[in-house]
């Protein structure tokens, strides 16, 4: 296999897709104007096939996939699934500020990122791949890389948020650096 489409149109999520996957020296290509259906999923891996079997079928190539979330332990999992969609606002700074609205007073700050990664071929076979990183959100934001809630989250064990790390750092821990890394040994291991 030499050449697959990355099937997002987060560039946040491109960069971190196409880092990770170097060593496998496949040519990553964008979705050059396929489009993506609604997710109508209720769980990540649901989401994650529904884009990227759409990808493989209306290009005839491989593609990947990856759904994504931060589930807060105590807002009960929330928003998880939804968290691009969380409080219907448009942009990541509008989402981190509600974000830290519903967390003010809270003094259990424990959450998780998840993703599951799924790699479709257009004759339907899918592989699937999760990752996860546990952490807590903090009470403001911290550092100009990355996407989405990056700012707010300190990985268990890190000094550093998601946002105050290179491409490099946070694919080694976060949830899709390490959903990434069991798909690289699946097909390191070929
Ligand atoms: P989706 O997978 O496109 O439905 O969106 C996932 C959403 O979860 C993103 O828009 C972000 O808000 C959030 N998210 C997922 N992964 C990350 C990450 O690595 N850093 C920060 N936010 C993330």
């Amino acid at each position: 296999m030499n050449r697959i489409v990355v099937a997002t149109s987060n560039p946040g999520k491109v960069r971190e897709i196409e880092e990770a996957l170097a060593p496998l020296g496949w040519r990553c290509q964008g979705l050059e104007g396929v489009p993506l259906p609604e997710e109508t999923g209720t769980t990540y891996e649901e989401n994650a096939a529904l884009k990227a079997c759409a990808a493989a079928m209306a290009t005839g190539l491989p593609a990947l996939a990856d759904d994504s979330g931060i589930e807060v332990l105590a807002l009960g999992g929330q928003p998880g699934v939804y968290s691009a969609r969380f409080g219907n606002l448009g942009n990541d700074r509008e989402r981190n500020l509600h974000l830290l609205e519903k967390m003010r007073h809270q003094t259990d700050r424990r959450a998780k990122f998840v993703s599951v990664v799924v790699l479709a071929y257009p004759d339907g076979k899918l592989e699937e791949y999760r990752g996860e990183v546990e952490g807590q959100l903090l009470e403001g934001p911290r550092g100009d890389n990355g996407f989405g809630y990056d700012p707010l989250f300190l990985p268990v064990g890190s000094d550093l948020t998601m946002a105050e790390m290179s491409l490099e750092q946070k694919r080694a821990v976060s949830h899709r650096g390490r959903a990434l890394a069991k798909l690289l040994a699946a097909h390191t291991s070929y």
